[in-house]
């Protein structure tokens, strides 16, 4: 063997295996973790958006303003059916709502304008802040409710 074969092998081999290194961890992890990754990334996205978009109205802490704009803290909107919840929010709400004996009739405006990714991020927050805990909202489910109302 040449002299300068044996310098370059052991440089040929280090890449090999470095290569080999950096594929394993993304192959080898679990599916359960992958997907209670994506969910602390659609609420974590979620959390900005709603200090954007809700919080002037429904409060940081998700508490809103007695008689004006209505708690989100395990109310039947918020951990019930997702289809009504992404409709609220695609819609507005314009009817008489009642949360522990408070009576809210305010008219909420659409938040249509907001990418079906962001409702489902807010949506994912909501529900899994304040005290909630209910599944994430993903974007298909946000599209698919979209069609219906268009
Ligand atoms: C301009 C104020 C305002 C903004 C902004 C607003 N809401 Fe509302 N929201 C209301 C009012 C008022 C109601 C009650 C409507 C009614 O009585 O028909 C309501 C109702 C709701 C309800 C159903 C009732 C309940 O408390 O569970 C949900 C869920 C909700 N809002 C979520 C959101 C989310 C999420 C956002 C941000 C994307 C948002 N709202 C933005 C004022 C607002």
């Amino acid at each position: 063997m040449r002299k300068w074969m044996l310098a370059v092998m052991p440089l040929a081999i280090g890449a090999l295996t470095a290569t080999a290194q950096v594929k394993k961890p993304a192959t080898a992890k679990p599916a359960a973790k992958q997907t209670a990754g994506a969910a602390t990334a659609t609420i974590g996205r979620g959390k900005l958006l709603y200090k954007q978009y809700c919080m002037s109205c429904h409060q940081e802490n998700g508490t809103g303003v007695p008689r004006m704009n209505p708690p989100l803290i395990k109310t039947e909107y918020v951990l019930g059916d997702k289809t009504r919840l992404i409709g609220i929010l695609l819609n507005g709400l314009n009817e008489d709502v009642e949360i522990d004996g408070e009576y809210y009739s305010n008219p909420m405006p659409s938040q249509a304008a907001l990418k079906d990714q962001e409702i489902a991020d807010i949506l994912s927050y909501v529900r899994n802040s304040f005290g909630n805990k209910a599944s994430t909202v993903s974007a298909a489910e946000v599209t698919a409710v979209r069609a219906t109302i268009k």
